[in-house]
């Protein structure tokens, strides 16, 4: 739907500058929204490919982080529990968008993204950012390594591109629309936020469930440590999303566990597992339950 505009367009002194910004405990969402980031800024001439923005890391999220009209913004999360990461809410409510356009692209494990993209694009829109261009691709279930293994995979990475293609070139019709480059983020704001799947008001977070279907609880399930293979490398430290594993203590994970299995499958010595039964019995379910391979959604 279309928006009433008003003031004058905005003078755009700089090129365009294209950046991933994304939080990924394994990787697969950083694999997908940087690739688009490279296409779209070789795709849109005179434009720039600007520096990422990891947010995974606890420190990267302590800052407040502004843009404006010249930024083109491939944001990605990953899906959990079919929405938009709880713990990275406080954070995103502090982002400024300042008139940046924005993609939003989430990454899920072959289940389903549920709510997680509108919810997304909705919080980039709250936050100042045009959204132009969306998508859910799927990456390696970070519970396991069977279900969607090796994802994204060269396939998805041909989407990934073609994805950005499309973008871009709707990007530039927005800019013709506008009948001028300068006028970008007006023609954006015009355009309206991209349509996407989802339910408004968002579903509430997806529970797994035994087979008598009582809800699993596996908040407080963290992964343990076998000592014997651990050597101290410090490479789930810098991982842990939620600062959880402390120098002095590498593979011990002693505050808060979100499950992105960053530490697990980053560790090179397979020193850290997960063992609760609910945690264990739900992975199984995932396997079992979605094999048959999904394909990524664009929405432009
Ligand atoms: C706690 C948790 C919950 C998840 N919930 C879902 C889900 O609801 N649907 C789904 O398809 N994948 C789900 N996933 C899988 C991830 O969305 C998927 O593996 C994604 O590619 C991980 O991104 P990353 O590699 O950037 O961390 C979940 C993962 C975690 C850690
Ligand atoms: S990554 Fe593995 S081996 Fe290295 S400190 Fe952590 S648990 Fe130990
Ligand atoms: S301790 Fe938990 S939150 Fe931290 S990296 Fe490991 S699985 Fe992710």
């Amino acid at each position: 739907m279309g928006r009433e505009i008003t003031g004058a367009p905005v003078q755009r002194q700089r090129p365009l500058r294209a950046r991933a910004m994304f939080f990924s405990g394994t990787g697969t969402t950083e694999k997908v929204v940087t690739a688009v980031a490279d296409r779209l800024a070789e795709e849109l001439s005179g434009a720039v490919r600007a520096e990422d923005i990891d947010f995974t890391p606890p420190a990267r999220r302590d800052r407040v982080w502004s843009f404006d009209g010249a930024d083109i913004v491939v944001f990605g999360v990953p899906v959990i529990a079919g929405r938009v990461p709880n713990v990275l809410l406080p954070f995103l409510r502090t982002l400024e968008g300042g008139g940046a356009l924005a993609l939003p692209v989430v990454l899920y494990g072959n289940r389903n993204f549920d709510d997680a993209l509108i919810e997304l694009r909705d919080i980039l829109e709250e936050r100042g950012f045009h959204t132009v261009a969306a998508a859910a691709f799927i990456g390696e279930h970070s519970f396991s390594r069977v279900l969607a293994a090796g994802r994204p995979d060269e396939r998805d990475m041909a989407i990934a591109e073609g994805f950005a293609r499309q973008a871009a070139e709707k990007i530039r019709g927005l800019a013709e629309a506008a009948n001028s480059a300068d006028a970008l983020a007006e023609a954006a704001y015009r355009a309206g936020p991209v349509g996407v799947d989802g339910m408004q008001p968002l579903r509430p977070y997806y529970t797994p469930r035994d087979r008598q279907g009582n809800p699993i609880n596996i908040l407080k399930v963290k992964p343990k440590l076998d000592e014997a293979k651990c050597t101290k490398c410090g490479i789930c430290v810098s991982a842990c999303p939620m600062g959880s594993i402390k120098e002095e203590a590498p593979g011990v994970v002693d505050g808060i566990c979100i499950k992105c299995c960053g530490c697990e499958k980053k560790c090179p010595e397979g020193a850290l597992y997960f063992d609760d039964p609910g945690y264990l019995y739900h992975k199984e379910e995932l396997e079992l339950g979605y094999p048959d391979r999904k394909e990524p959604t664009l929405f432009l």
